[in-house]
């Protein structure tokens, strides 16, 4: 699409968006009294206005049913994970069996690298991408110590090629090959956290599959942003957190992707808990732990209704949106607009002020742009927030911007643009 740089043509863009009327389903956070620009939901995805609904709905059953409410009222919470399934299931191309709400990002990791990652003295090793999240880091590290190897030498970073910010699916391809008699696991960021790069994700699997090795996903960044297909696309494992794209609120529940080919394997080891077992004999508190069938027999501890109601809230909201892609496609020109607004401001300000790092290949990518300042980037970070852009900040000079097809604006973009060029100005 050729783009233009002013108001009018934002506006036009609005006005062709047939999902715009999202944008009133979420509360848009205010600086003195005005809306702000809210660039930031690969980090917290904004309130649903029904999370309040869905969560008072929940303290009344419990207010009115106490302990009864697991099995009585309108969605007994015995089964109440059962409603997101179905829900998360179109948002990462899985089958329902295969999905789960529970726990947390870190901790679901970790769970899923007791079944997954299975070294023995000659297949030990993970590759991962350089710079992954540093919760991902610290996982696999203490994993690998865990089954008594030295993480120097068992964990394998594929890394940019100097003067480069993000991966050459060739190094990846390279770096599988070389280490494939020895490898374990392959275990990468759907959409690594500081570049905004979008991996692979279908080849890096059939690489590391062909190499013997097992593979899974961190979508963090991924799920509810980009259209990923799990099941298709052969993955074996992946997790993410619901609280950036998917506006699960701070800290709220996780979700687990497990392939379906691994439901029926009873030699995956798992760390057991009484809500990962059968769930039709779960009460009969019998010894021996017998899993429920697929994701959810990895769950481990009673159902975490209120964080499952707020992602419940925004997991509807999907739903009207007709899932996955429609919101890409909004996305893509979203992101594509900003990227073309990045570059007009370094065309007016006649040097290249801001680089984005984040492959302009729309496929290589999701909703994030992330943009290095070449000076004052801090100064310009924190301008950008008094004057109500709020994107947010990876040191030492990543500004991360991320418009959000479920309530961003072409028209916020436009605006977006036209502040960074006056911070900017002021610092040239
Ligand atoms: C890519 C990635 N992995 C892991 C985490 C950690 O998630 P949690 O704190 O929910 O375990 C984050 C948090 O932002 C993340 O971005």
């Amino acid at each position: 699409m050729n783009f233009e740089n002013s108001l009018s043509f934002a506006q036009g863009l609005d006005q062709q968006d047939n999902i715009k009327h999202l944008r009133d389903a979420f509360h848009i956070p205010k600086q003195d009294g005005q809306n702000v620009i809210y660039l930031c939901g690969n980090s917290l995805g904004l309130q649903p206005k029904s999370a309040r609904t869905l969560v008072d709905t929940q303290l009344q059953n419990w207010a009115q049913l106490g302990v009864e409410g697991w099995f009585e009222g309108e969605s007994p919470w015995l089964y109440y994970h059962k409603e997101l399934k179905a829900l998360m299931a179109p948002i990462v191309g899985a089958q329902v069996a295969e999905v789960c709400p529970m726990n947390t990002l870190t901790v679901n990791l970790h769970l899923l690298l007791v079944s997954f990652y299975k070294p023995t003295a000659k297949r030990y090793k993970v590759i991962m991408e350089a710079g992954a999240f540093p919760s991902d880091q610290y996982a696999v590290e203490s994993q690998v110590r865990h089954h008594g190897f030295d993480p120097e030498n068992a964990v394998i970073e594929v890394r940019p090629r100097t003067g480069e910010f993000t991966l050459r699916m060739e190094d990846i391809r390279a770096t599988i090959e070389e280490h494939a008699s020895e490898l374990a696991l392959v275990l990468f960021g759907g959409i690594n956290y500081i570049t905004g790069q979008w991996f692979d994700m279908q080849e890096i699997t059939r690489l590391g599959h062909e190499a013997g090795a097992v593979v899974g996903f961190d979508l963090a960044h991924a799920a509810g942003n980009v259209p990923v297909k799990l099941h298709d696309w052969n993955i074996d494992f992946a997790c993410w957190c619901s609280y950036k794209y998917q506006n699960g609120g701070p800290g709220g529940i996780g979700g687990i992707f497990v392939h379906e080919k691994h439901f029926a394997n009873q030699q995956l080891d798992r760390f057991a808990g009484w809500w990962g077992y059968q769930e039709q004999t779960r009460f009969q508190m019998q010894k021996g732990f017998s899993a429920e069938a697929g994701a959810d027999g990895w769950q481990v501890s009673t159902g975490q209704i209120i964080p499952m109601s707020i992602y419940l809230a925004s997991l509807q909201i999907f739903q009207q949106a007709g899932f996955i892609d429609p919101l890409r496609s909004k996305s893509l020109s979203l992101t594509a607009y900003l990227y073309f607004l990045v570059r007009q401001v370094n065309e007016n300000l006649d040097i290249e002020q801001f680089t984005i790092i984040t492959p302009n290949n729309p496929e290589a990518r999701g909703a994030q742009l992330s943009i290095i300042a070449r000076s004052f980037a801090r100064e310009i970070f924190d301008d950008l927030i008094k004057e109500g852009v709020i994107g947010d900040w990876r040191s030492p000079n990543v500004i991360r911007l991320s418009p959000v097809p479920l309530y961003n604006t072409f028209e916020e973009l436009y605006r977006t643009a036209e502040v960074l060029q006056r911070i900017a100005e002021k610092y040239l």
